[in-house]
């Protein structure tokens, strides 16, 4: 008989989006600024999901999930500083609420990567003030939609952020500036931390996490080595989090990547030409054992435009996240990235994530068959082992 691996009772499954990557017509932040510079591709109208959020819902629910990560745009809910638009606080009303008609659990991100234009002027998250102005949004937006979401994260990949925009120069602010970068690190630190208090202060039933972006480290026996990834793991995955573990209530974990310090395994990879080590997931999440906390994974999915490896992919994290369960990782729920294809950042529509595809003219979509791989999946709370 086939043996099936299951998952606690109650396990959130789901997929991923994120407003600036899919919702289409965003011209205000500092994304679609660098596009009208031509410094990244233009992100124009995604999948319009702004519009086409309830058949996309249907469609997610017809692919058997039961829960959705998606983020709120600062830039449509304070296009100028301390002017809040309520039009836009009704569409996300509208979009939890089309959530709940469907049975599936909203995980909402409040900070996703792109920046209002007037922040971004003012030097985003370098700005010394960038804690109470981003503390501020976040406990507003939270407290128009609380009644509509528990759980809460006040930020995206924090560090990948600054690593982009303030270390390699790949994403808006555009700067090498290492001094800079560990400035808006802390800054984003104290963000977070402020946003949790200020929320609180609300005394609503919410649970408040921000998203972090852990890498798999590993080295040869190398002295040098063994140390590089002793204090690269410190500090890439471990630092952020421990400045915040006062100010959190669950852990929100994305994984992608691994790190071999001397080391040079040969990988399958992804469109991105990123390595496929679903192993990975297990070591990231045994990590996090000490924290004590619950544990989501809010992303871990590849780019696979003809979907050769994506249902392998997924089963073998499931295996994964299976065994950190068994191994003590309080997992409460996976969430796949992506939902759909979407605006893969500074790569524009290349990077296709998806579990379901969509034709850039016709805004067709069309569900990969890897996408029922996962259903049965989620269906099944578990994964049958062949
Ligand atoms: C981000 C997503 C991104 C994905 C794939 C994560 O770092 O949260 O916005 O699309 O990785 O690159």
């Amino acid at each position: 008989m086939a043996k099936i691996l299951k998952f606690p009772e109650n396990f959130y499954w789901g997929s991923a989006t994120a407003s600036y990557q899919v919702e289409g017509g965003i011209e205000n932040n500092d994304w679609a600024e660098a596009a009208r510079a031509g410094r990244v591709p233009p992100a124009g109208l995604s999948t319009d999901h702004y519009n086409k959020y309830e058949s996309d819902f249907d469609l997610i629910k017809s692919l058997g999930q039961n829960a959705h990560r998606l983020s709120i745009e600062w830039s449509r809910i304070e296009p100028e500083q301390g002017k809040f638009d309520m039009d836009e606080i009704e569409h996300y009303k509208n979009v939890l609420k089309a959530l709940h008609a469907r049975d599936i659990k909203p995980f909402v991100t409040i900070w996703h990567f792109t920046l209002p234009i007037w922040f971004a002027e003012m030097g985003g998250f370098e700005n010394r003030n960038a804690p109470e102005i981003f503390s501020r949004y976040a406990r507003f937006v939270v407290s128009q939609l609380s009644d509509l979401c528990v759980n809460w994260a006040t930020m995206n990949e924090p560090m990948v952020y600054a690593w982009g925009g303030y270390l390699i120069k790949d994403w808006p602010p555009f700067k090498t500036a290492p001094l800079t970068f560990l400035k808006v690190v802390n800054n984003l630190i104290k963000s977070h931390n402020l946003a949790y208090k200020k929320i609180k202060e609300l005394e609503v039933p919410v649970d408040v996490s921000f998203v972090k972006n852990n890498v798999y480290y590993t080295s040869n026996n190398k002295i040098w080595n063994r140390l590089f990834k002793v204090f690269v793991r410190w500090f890439y995955n471990h630092r952020f989090l421990r400045k915040t573990k006062n100010c959190l209530d669950s852990i929100n974990i994305n994984y992608y990547f691994h790190y071999q310090f001397g080391g040079s395994k040969k990988y399958t990879q992804s469109d991105m030409g990123w390595d496929l080590d679903p192993e990975g997931i297990y070591h990231v999440l045994k990590e996090l054992i000490p924290y004590n906390k619950t544990v989501y994974v809010t992303e871990a999915g590849l780019a696979d435009s003809k979907d050769i490896f994506r249902a392998g992919y997924i089963k073998r994290l499931v295996f994964w996240m299976h065994k950190a369960i068994e191994d003590g990782v309080k997992l409460k729920g996976y969430m796949y990235w992506s939902s759909l294809d979407n605006y893969e950042w500074k790569h524009g529509y290349s990077g296709r994530f998806g579990l379901i595809t969509f034709d850039q003219k016709t805004l067709q979509r069309q569900v990969r068959s890897s996408a029922y791989v996962y259903k049965k999946i989620c269906e099944d709370n578990g994964l049958i082992l062949e």
